[in-house]
């Protein structure tokens, strides 16, 4: 017998105030709160099939079967689920990315969020977008916001059961983004290895903790407000804090590219210009703009002077996590 899901769609999203270091990593425990926008340009969608006929779990990402260390994270989800709806067949993860071509970007928040969608589905579980989350997280922290559209927060926690992202807004207003890809052929340090190694290292540390902290509070008074400037300062502020900490780690590290540093100076030059426009980079060399969403058609014509078209993609507040009916 085979237990077949519907496609389930759900969109990346990009922390305005990151999340940087695990209190527990099998349980996957941030050390802080994080908050970000979820993004209508990028998105996964997933199907899963639990099917007795099965000798392993399959991950095909894009027709393409995928390896045993893609497979890892995609297990947890799916272990959890079996325990949860007491099955035993192994599954079959069909999945569909809907990134740009080329475009550098880990899909994995949106990636974890659809497969905890689709699981769950599968296996019959009727599961609450807090339990979504809390599943997604299992797979991938960053997941756990993509539940939700609009700005999420992801609550720390103390336990499994209790660590969990909620919405915050809908982000309907004058907020926008622009990626430029930047892609520099280096190999990453990947999150995990990055964020254990900025906790176990960075002297600053704890400075960052006690300025997350604060910078959450700001930004959620800034969103309700719906001022661009606040809410862009505040996230840059938290990119770099991130990044700094990557470069006072033991040994260093950064994941910046020459043309990294070529986009964030254009930031400068277009604030310079009196554009609101803020940056904001994660575990790889691409720069995001941050700022009003009315002014992302003039910026990307700007841009062009100095990047590709197919290296800039613009992008809106986007949706939650859904299920797409045939
Ligand atoms: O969820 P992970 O393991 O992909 O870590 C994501 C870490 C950052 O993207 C750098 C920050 C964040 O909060 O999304």
């Amino acid at each position: 017998m085979i237990k077949q899901s519907k496609w389930v769609r759900a969109h990346t999203n990009i922390a305005f105030i990151k999340y940087w270091g695990k209190e527990n990593e099998e349980l996957i425990l941030p050390k802080n709160n994080s908050l970000s926008l979820t993004l209508d340009a990028f998105y996964t969608d997933t199907q899963v099939s639990f099917d007795e006929d099965l000798n392993k779990d399959i991950l095909f990402i894009d027709g393409e079967e995928q390896d045993e260390k893609a497979l890892n994270k995609a297990q947890v989800i799916l272990d959890l689920v079996r325990e949860e709806a007491d099955i035993h067949d192994f599954a079959r993860i069909d999945s569909k990315n809907h990134v740009p071509t080329a475009a550098g970007l880990a899909s994995s928040a949106s990636g974890l969020a659809a497969l905890a969608g689709a699981a769950s589905l599968a296996a019959g579980l009727d599961l609450s977008k807090e339990e979504l989350s809390r599943l997604a997280r299992r797979g991938s922290g960053s997941a756990s916001r993509s539940i939700y559209g609009g700005f999420a927060e992801w609550e720390k926690g103390t336990s499994d059961s209790n660590s969990v992202a909620i919405p915050i807004d809908k982000a309907d207003w004058d907020i926008g983004m622009l990626f430029i890809i930047v892609d520099d052929g280096k190999k990453d340090v990947s999150s995990t290895e990055g964020m254990r190694r900025v906790v176990e290292t960075s002297p600053y540390y704890e400075g960052w903790i006690s300025s997350a902290t604060e910078d959450l509070a700001a930004i959620k008074s800034a969103i309700k407000k719906q001022d661009i400037v606040e809410v862009g300062e505040i996230a840059e502020r938290s990119a770099l804090k991130m990044h700094a900490l990557n470069l006072s780690a033991n040994p260093p590290f950064n994941y910046w590219s020459p043309e990294s540093i070529v986009a964030m100076r254009k930031v400068e030059e277009f604030r310079n210009q009196g554009y609101s426009v803020y940056l904001t980079m994660d575990a790889g060399p691409n720069v995001k703009l941050i700022g009003k969403a009315s002014q992302m058609d003039e910026l990307y014509q700007a841009l062009l002077e100095t990047f590709r078209k197919e290296q800039l993609v613009i992008a809106k507040p986007g949706p939650g996590i859904q299920i797409l009916e045939d």
